[in-house]
């Protein structure tokens, strides 16, 4: 028998779940904090192409808790560091991830640890936790440097690579086989195109509001069916494969198919299905738009470039680095560039939330069945919190300064029962593919690249990261120009 699944959708016609918010919503008992509350659709598609301008304009005019009418509903969002630690620790239990804004994400992912709640999401989360302990992640340190060094080999000088587009590949790759010992040029995933497929996929995000609630055969929703259903062939076969060989190793796939509960009740291949569904798409958009933000920043302030390099030419032993080095974070330098990057552009931007039972925060009321969002973008742009925000300056992590924050207002890992789980796996990966990258060569932006940034739902580059590459500068341990 199946492991206890989680509560079906309450509704799954799209336009009856759009009536239920609207009967939640007239239901409600307290009013709704302040805020801009008249139907707008040019501000519904204002806030999908651009929602931190209009969440920090609408912090300023109404403080750390407000309410947007997007599309159908009020949307109540919840800013700073109070808030944060409001949503994701102190009052976690009266939010459910589910029936929240991106609940069109469990037409990808399904059931997996993402979009489920209650009890049936602790249980999910105490059976993969074991696959994320410090000892099980460093095995990974030497197949990531392997596949960057692979990746590098389209680095040649002078040419144009689409940085965005290189990550994602290299980061579907070293999520496949460290996370499910899933060989990417074996069969069935060498035919697929992964990293596109979901690319494909999570464009549904990119889709007009309007567009995502309809269900027909040309419609974003079906698009988004379409490259889920081809990723499937690849999970599923790996499942039967697993099944009947009886093959297991130190990957997530062997924890989930031997998983059991204390009644010895097992997951089907459905429920294991989804939870490495999440797990792909988790595990390398993440990690692509955080190293693509990081070299974009890169190209603007060669000054850090060179403590970088310095730092690489101090403590690296042939450009390679150690183990603990990535584990721990002990480069310096490169660990306060990636903390910095994760505050400036925190790839999942948004916690997506909906209230079980009305509430007070900071003399305001919510209802009950509410949208509820924090946003780690919006919170890290707050300049009490962060003076000039705009500025990349990795220095806000030194020690003393990191310290000094309040509580709840760095979160690009969100917080409590939920944070991340793959936490540590993203910052080792970022770090080592990072380091191999600076260790081989340098990469600069054209001169008329301008960027901006969508939501797919996680945040990226919109029109993706072209960069020239450079040889390296040379360092005093002879590292130098290996690309
Ligand atoms: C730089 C890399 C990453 C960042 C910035 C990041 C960020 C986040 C954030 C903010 C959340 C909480 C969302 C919420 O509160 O609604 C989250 C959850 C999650 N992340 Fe990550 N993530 C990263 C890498 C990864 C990796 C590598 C994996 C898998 C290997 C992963 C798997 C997950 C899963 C499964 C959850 C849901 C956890 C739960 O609800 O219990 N993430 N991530």
């Amino acid at each position: 028998m199946a492991l206890v699944g989680p509560p079906p959708l309450r509704n799954v016609s799209p336009l009856s779940v759009l009536l239920t918010d609207i009967r939640d919503e007239r239901s409600a008992t307290v009013p709704f904090p302040p805020g801009e509350t008249r139907v707008s659709m040019a501000r519904t598609r204002r806030f999908a192409s651009e929602p931190l301008p209009m969440l920090l304009d609408a912090y300023e005019r109404f403080g750390g808790i407000f309410t947007l009418r997007l599309f159908h509903s009020n949307v109540v969002f919840m800013l700073g560091p109070a808030a944060n630690h409001y949503v994701t620790v102190s009052h976690a239990s009266n939010f459910l991830w589910r029936d929240g804004h991106f609940r069109d994400l469990i037409g990808l992912m399904g059931d997996g640890l993402l979009t489920i709640d209650g009890e049936f999401h602790r249980r999910s989360r105490m059976i993969m936790l074991p696959a994320f302990h410090r000892e099980h992640i460093a095995a990974s340190v030497d197949l990531i440097i392997e596949e960057t060094d692979r990746a590098l080999e389209q680095m040649r000088p002078r040419a144009t690579i689409d940085v965005y587009s290189w990550t994602r590949h290299l980061a579907m790759r070293v999520a496949m086989r460290a996370l499910f010992g899933l060989d990417p040029d074996g069969e069935p995933a060498r035919s697929v195109d992964a990293a596109g497929l979901f690319e494909d996929a999570l464009s549904f995000y990119a889709s007009d509001y309007l567009l995502r609630i309809f269900r027909g055969r040309l419609s974003p929703w079906a698009s988004m069916q379409t490259a889920a259903r081809k990723l499937d062939t690849v999970i599923y076969s790996e499942i039967s494969r697993r099944r009947a060989t009886g093959e297991r190793g130190q990957d997530i796939l062997s924890l989930l198919l031997d998983a059991e509960d204390e009644n010895g009740d097992t997951l089907s291949d459905g429920q294991i299905r989804d939870e490495v569904m999440t797990l792909l798409f988790a595990g390398h958009d993440t990690a692509t738009s955080t190293i693509s933000f990081m070299f974009y920043e890169l190209a603007r302030h060669p000054e850090i470039v060179a403590r970088l390099v310095a730092e690489q030419d101090r403590e690296l032993a042939g450009g390679r680095p150690t183990h603990s080095q990535v584990l721990s974070g002990e480069l310096g330098e490169l660990e306060r560039v990636l903390e910095e990057t994760l505050r400036k552009y925190p790839p999942a931007w948004i916690g997506p939330r909906r209230s079980i039972e009305p509430f007070e925060f900071e003399g305001q009321t919510v209802p009950g069945r509410a949208f509820i969002n924090y946003c780690s973008w919006a919170s890290h742009h707050l300049r009490d919190v962060f003076p000039e925000p705009e500025e990349f300056r990795p220095e806000r992590f030194a020690a003393e300064a990191r310290a000094a924050m309040p509580k709840g207002a760095y979160i690009p890992f969100g917080g409590g029962s939920r944070t991340c789980i793959g936490m540590r796996f993203g910052q080792l990966e970022v770090r080592t593919i990072a380091t191999v990258i600076l260790s081989r060569c340098t990469l600069a932006l054209p001169e008329d690249f301008k960027l901006t940034i969508r939501q797919m739902p996680t945040i990226s580059p919109k029109a993706g990261l072209p960069m020239i590459v450079h040889p390296r500068a040379a360092g005093a341990s002879g590292l130098s120009a290996a690309a």
